[in-house]
């Protein structure tokens, strides 16, 4: 994209990586789900792309859930920074009760794991039937917390990272790939 040419120090997993990674999951989730219930819940703004593309993944593959409903939060610790606060806010709460339901948290990213051990201890205090996680891209180096998760997309490197949902203060999430900025970019 034009305007954020220069800026892209190297592309990890282009369209086709990412779309392939989906199709997995979405497989090995209509699978485990067969025949019964499901509830997406997309942690946005990040996983605005992942929840929408797994979803139709998932309808997609063979077996799958009895039906599928899809839900979204809202929570921020980034802000504009490429430093977590370390403080998880919760900016919107889901619109329906989970109490019952087989609900699988989808983030587009896991780093430090505190916004994904901070959904799950208060989604799980809601009492859904199960409580499962799904993540696109997995950042395993800085972890601050053990976090449970199910189902991994893709191992990305130990870099700031941008695109397919995520940001650099706001920009950069509609990229249909995952990239790494040039550093410079940070100074500015
Ligand atoms: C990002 C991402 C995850 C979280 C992961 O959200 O979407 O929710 O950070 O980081 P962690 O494992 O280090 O907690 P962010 O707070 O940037 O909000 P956004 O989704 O609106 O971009």
């Amino acid at each position: 994209m034009q305007t954020y040419e220069g800026t892209i120090e190297r592309i990890l997993f282009d369209r086709t990586e990412i779309a392939e990674a989906i199709e997995r999951l979405g497989r090995q989730i209509a699978r485990d789900y067969a025949g019964q219930p499901l509830l997406l819940l997309g942690v946005l703004k990040g996983a605005l792309y992942v929840a929408a593309d797994l979803a139709r993944a998932i309808a997609r593959s063979p077996g799958g859930p009895s039906h599928l409903e899809m839900d979204f939060l809202v929570v921020s610790s980034y802000g504009n920074s490429t430093r977590s606060s370390g403080e998880v806010r919760m900016l919107k709460d889901t619109s329906e009760n989970i109490g019952g339901k087989n609900v699988l948290i989808v983030e587009d990213i896991v780093d430090n794991g505190l916004t994904l051990s901070y959904l799950q201890a208060l989604l799980s205090g809601r009492n859904p039937a199960d409580l499962r996680s799904c993540v696109l891209f997995d950042k395993p180096y800085r972890r601050r917390v053990d976090v449970p998760i199910e189902y991994v997309g893709l191992v990305a490197p130990d870099e700031f990272v941008v695109g397919y949902g995520l940001d650099y203060q706001e920009k950069y999430r509609n990229l249909p790939y995952l990239a790494q900025l040039r550093s410079w970019v940070f100074s500015e």
